[in-house]
């Protein structure tokens, strides 16, 4: 019996009589539907960043065949629609300018239909919180299929990963060590088949993290692009939809607080990218489910890193996923975890884990035998130099440096930096600390992953791989380095980064979460006094709204007027 006790949505368009009736059943007909299908099933629609811009997601057509043929079997109507794909490799200034663009497409879109359940299917690394964040302020029963990663990059007999062997090969090549000609050899191995980054980035990372939210089905997020048992599993989600939809399990009764701090302490022991700080954020922001930069230290401060994975540790998620993948992580930390938190699987997390098992110990180690301690993921940070906040992923970052006084060299911008890196005769020794600003939410604008910046041409050629090097950007979940990221309040809205000045003194102290910079204060009054915002990034378009509305990073760099739900009453018109 249908627990939903109240008529499905889509029924108000396609239940209706009279003209209004006539006119949404009419035209659907044209797509060549049997006669019966506006008897009052639920319409499942699936939102897809499907892109050949986005080659991640180049693959989920065939991601939503399986979902319908699930949706079909089970009584639903599935309807594919697209939303905007946000692709990493080639769109400019930076993917992060739109993530909240594509939320607010895929809300309006989900909200003006008549849909009754959603399956979100992304891939690349800001279509999955983009979608999750849209789908949250409409709040219909939702389920996300991640596309799933690549198979392991592969480069003269080993193992090579997406983005973190990038950065790698480049500062090899410029540090001399390798040719263009190599170069050229790993860049057709490294990408070997269809799906995201394989390394844990940010993609593979938000696959996880909506996994342990509760909003994927249990082992959907590790599973390979080309892998048949991720077709098989979004057979499944299409049938579980149109459950979802009789249950009446919407979005709002899946993300709660519960599950934020699942995914947190997942994140933890998985090694994520710190950009699910900012995504899980903004999240939590559209449900007005309480969530704090705060939260993110306090929540992990007991969890090892069980993963060895790149860009932190040597694996690929093609071997997490034959290793157990997900599942196996969060049975091993089970005694960290809500398990009575009901998922999109109908099922408590206790029911999803409860057959998982690890089958390389290599690849997953245990809360006994952990690829790290405990403490070792993003960890936050404050001080004069960051009052609302900044991170350091420690696993990516050099132990020496975790407690670290230096001198700043500043750089306004980060194209300014990216060429004075180049120069041999930089003034720059181990000790001396980076800071580019200006590359925060709204000052680039667009919040760039540019925080893990070069290292200095003249310290790699002297062996020196690691510095510390401080910013108001996002880093590449594939990045690594002693890099500290998202400083808020950012520079370009006065926050103290924008005061600082080459030669200052910067004091990093991990183990007291610390960020200070050594200038009394009325030295940086002085300096506030003739301190001049920049200049506003466009005078039209997407982006002044953006650089007029997006909040700083610790609010996760949404919109202001999006944070907090708005559900799914559909639009009162006829024709
Ligand atoms: Fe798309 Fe990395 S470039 S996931």
């Amino acid at each position: 019996m249908s627990m939903r006790g109240r008529p499905l949505r889509s029924q108000e368009w396609f239940g209706a009589e009279g003209r209004n009736g006539f006119i949404h059943r009419s035209w659907m007909r044209n797509q060549g539907f049997a006669d019966d299908v506006f008897d009052g099933r639920p319409v499942i629609g699936i939102a897809t960043t499907w892109s050949e811009l986005t080659p991640c997601n180049a693959h989920l057509g065939d991601v939503a065949e399986s979902v319908k043929r699930g949706v079909w079997e089970a009584g639903g109507l599935p309807l594919v629609f697209p939303a905007m794909s946000l692709g990493e490799p080639l769109m400019r200034p930076t993917t992060m300018l739109y993530r909240n663009l594509l939320a607010m497409e895929a809300e309006e879109l989900v909200r003006a239909n008549p849909l009754d359940g959603v399956v979100l299917l992304s891939g690349c690394d800001k279509t999955t919180p983009g979608l999750l964040m849209g789908a949250a302020s409409v709040d219909l029963p939702t389920l996300m299929i991640t596309g799933g990663p690549m198979l392991n990059g592969k480069f003269r007999g080993r193992d090579i990963g997406s983005g973190t062997d990038v950065w790698r090969f480049t500062e090899e090549q410029r540090a001399g060590r390798m040719t263009a000609a190599d170069c050229a050899e790993a860049e057709v191995g490294m990408s070997r088949s269809r799906g995201h980054c394989m390394t844990m980035g940010t993609a593979s990372t938000m696959a996880c993290v909506t996994e342990a939210l509760g909003v994927q089905l249990p082992g959907a997020a590790a599973l390979p692009a080309v892998d048949s048992r991720r077709y098989a599993l979004a057979q499944a989600a299409g049938r579980r939809i149109v459950a979802m939809v009789e249950e009446d399990q919407r979005l709002s009764t899946v993300l709660t607080r519960e599950a934020f701090e699942n995914a947190i302490r997942v994140n933890a022991a998985i090694g994520g990218s710190t950009n699910a700080v900012v995504h899980l954020l903004a999240i939590a922001g559209r449900l007005g489910v309480p969530l704090s930069l705060e939260d993110f230290d306090t929540l992990t401060a007991d969890v090892p890193m069980l993963v060895n994975l790149m860009p932190s540790g040597t694996y690929l998620m093609e071997d997490f996923a034959y290793a157990g993948g997900l599942p196996a992580v969060m049975r091993e930390i089970a005694s960290l975890l809500h398990l009575d938190h009901v998922t999109v699987s109908g099922k408590s997390v206790a029911d999803n884990i409860s057959g998982a098992q690890c089958w390389n110990r290599e690849v997953i180690g245990t809360m006994e035998e952990p690829f790290q301690p405990a403490g070792s993921g993003t960890v936050v940070l404050s001080g004069s130099l960051a009052p609302s906040g900044a991170v350091l992923k420690v696993s990516a970052a050099s132990a020496h440096l975790l407690r670290h006084t230096g001198p700043a060299l500043v750089f306004d911008r980060i194209e300014d930096y990216v060429v004075a890196a180049d120069d041999p005769d930089l003034d720059v020794t181990a000790d001396t600390v980076i800071v580019v600003r200006n590359a925060g939410p709204r000052g680039y604008p667009g919040f760039p992953e540019v925080g893990n910046v070069p290292m200095p041409r003249r310290l790699l050629t002297d062996g020196i791989t690691d510095m510390v090097r401080i910013s108001d950007a996002r880093m590449s979940g594939t990045g690594y380095g002693t890099c500290i990221l998202h400083v808020a309040p950012e520079a370009s809205v006065g926050g103290p980064l924008a005061l600082v000045r080459t030669g200052d003194l910067v004091r990093v102290d991990v183990t007291e979460r610390r960020l200070d910079l050594l200038v009394d204060d009325a030295e940086l009054e002085h300096r506030r006094a003739t301190w001049q915002p920049p200049r506003p990034a466009a005078d039209r378009g997407w982006v002044r709204l953006y650089s007029e509305h997006v909040l700083q990073a610790d609010r996760g760099a949404d919109l202001d007027f999006l944070v907090g739900g708005s559900g799914s009453a559909p639009p009162r018109h006829s024709h």
